[in-house]
């Protein structure tokens, strides 16, 4: 995630704060057909390897995820920075692969061995100082054909989870359709034009490019000319199972992602409004313009907290602004001062005019 959004973010919300306000960040929700790739899209998104992944329904009940940002202990006191901790247990998960065994074995505890889906979130929770304090939810597939345990209406309860999640207005709806299936089948556009019709909340995502059939290509998808959305379409590359199999890591995935959107013949022209790294982007972007949007509700917060102030010491009368016996108006105006400035700079610091 990127380091001066993190900061802004973090500056604003101490800023919210202190006027008694808060800077309520969007929830980001998957959403998408069975084995689409949304749970790898999550992970490389947050960065880190522990979801769990694969063929076949695997995310069986949603995973929220809450991201926090701990700042980098200065005295180095702290021996790791990074670390999970779940809603169910009491433990400090540092090694990311038992997060995901943990995932596993508490889906498992609740949903069954064999192919069920439960409504019960598992909350999980990461510390980490290379984030911003974000909600992501991972959710389980949309299907047709109930499977092992699932109900004869798993499509209907499917549909219903995840409506719980991206009907939120707050919510940011990451469709993720796979390329090797045709667009017109896509049950996440769907589902997302159901509860944002105009495409301002949306962001297409067109997984598993690498596996389209020979001679075909996305291009038309990519460059908006199928589904209008917004937001875009933005083409993605993630592991392969056989990537997953073999532990192939997320850096040397994504510079793989790189490289092939910036060989495609088709997609040469475009590599640079494509792939991962460019989700991550366009993400922090729908993120700075929602902070843009909140701000005129902090100036009026601001505004109003100024003008009380100045009441209160009108009302201590000149003496207690000139004189040494009252300290106090002199220290309100001090504070507020200091205040203010800490606000404009956190403002004029970033160009949020970025749209
Ligand atoms: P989910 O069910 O939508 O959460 O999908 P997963 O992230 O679990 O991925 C399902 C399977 O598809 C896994 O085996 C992934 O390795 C594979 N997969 C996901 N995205 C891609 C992609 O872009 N290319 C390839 N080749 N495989 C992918
Ligand atoms: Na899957
Ligand atoms: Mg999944």
């Amino acid at each position: 995630m990127d380091a001066d959004l993190i900061k802004l973010v973090n500056k604003l919300q101490d800023t919210f704060a202190n006027l008694g306000g808060e800077l309520d960040m969007p929830q980001l929700a998957v959403v998408g057909s069975q084995s689409a790739g949304k749970s790898s899209v999550l992970e490389t998104i947050v960065g880190r390897d522990f979801l769990p992944r694969g063929q076949g329904i695997v995310t069986r009940r949603p995973l929220v995820l809450q991201l926090i940002h701990t700042p980098v202990p200065e005295d180095g006191s702290q021996t790791y920075t990074e670390w999970g901790q779940f809603l169910h247990i009491d433990k400090r998960f540092t090694d990311f692969d038992e997060i995901r065994k943990e995932i596993e074995q508490e889906t498992y505890r609740v949903a069954g061995q064999n192919k069920g889906i439960s409504k019960l979130p598992i909350h999980l929770r990461i510390y980490s100082p290379n984030v911003l304090d974000l909600t992501l939810v991972d959710l389980p597939g949309l299907t047709k054909i109930p499977v092992g345990d699932q109900p004869s209406d798993i499509e209907r309860q499917i549909r219903s989870l995840v409506l719980d999640y991206i009907s939120k207005p707050n919510c940011v709806v990451l469709a993720v359709s796979a390329a090797n299936v045709d667009l017109a089948n896509s049950e996440s556009l769907k589902l997302a034009r159901s509860v944002d019709p105009q495409g301002r909340r949306t962001i297409g995502v067109l997984t598993k490019l690498d596996l389209m059939d020979a001679g075909t290509n996305a291009l038309d998808i990519l460059t908006g000319r199928v589904y209008p959305l917004k937001l875009g379409f933005i083409g993605i590359v993630n592991r392969s199972q056989q990537d997953i199999n073999s532990n192939k890591s997320m850096i040397d995935a994504l510079e793989a992602e790189s490289e092939f959107f910036k060989s495609h013949p088709a997609y040469r022209n475009i590599a640079h409004k494509n792939g991962t790294r460019y989700l991550a982007r366009t993400l922090n972007q729908v993120l700075m313009n929602h902070i843009r949007d909140k701000l005129p509700d902090m100036k009026a917060r601001l505004n109003t907290l100024m003008g009380q102030a100045q009441q209160e010491l009108n009302s201590f009368g000149d003496a207690a602004v000139y004189g040494d016996s009252n300290q106090q108006g002199a220290l309100i105006l001090r504070l507020m001062t200091q205040f203010a400035r800490d606000f404009v700079s956190s403002i004029e610091g970033t160009n949020l005019d970025i749209s």
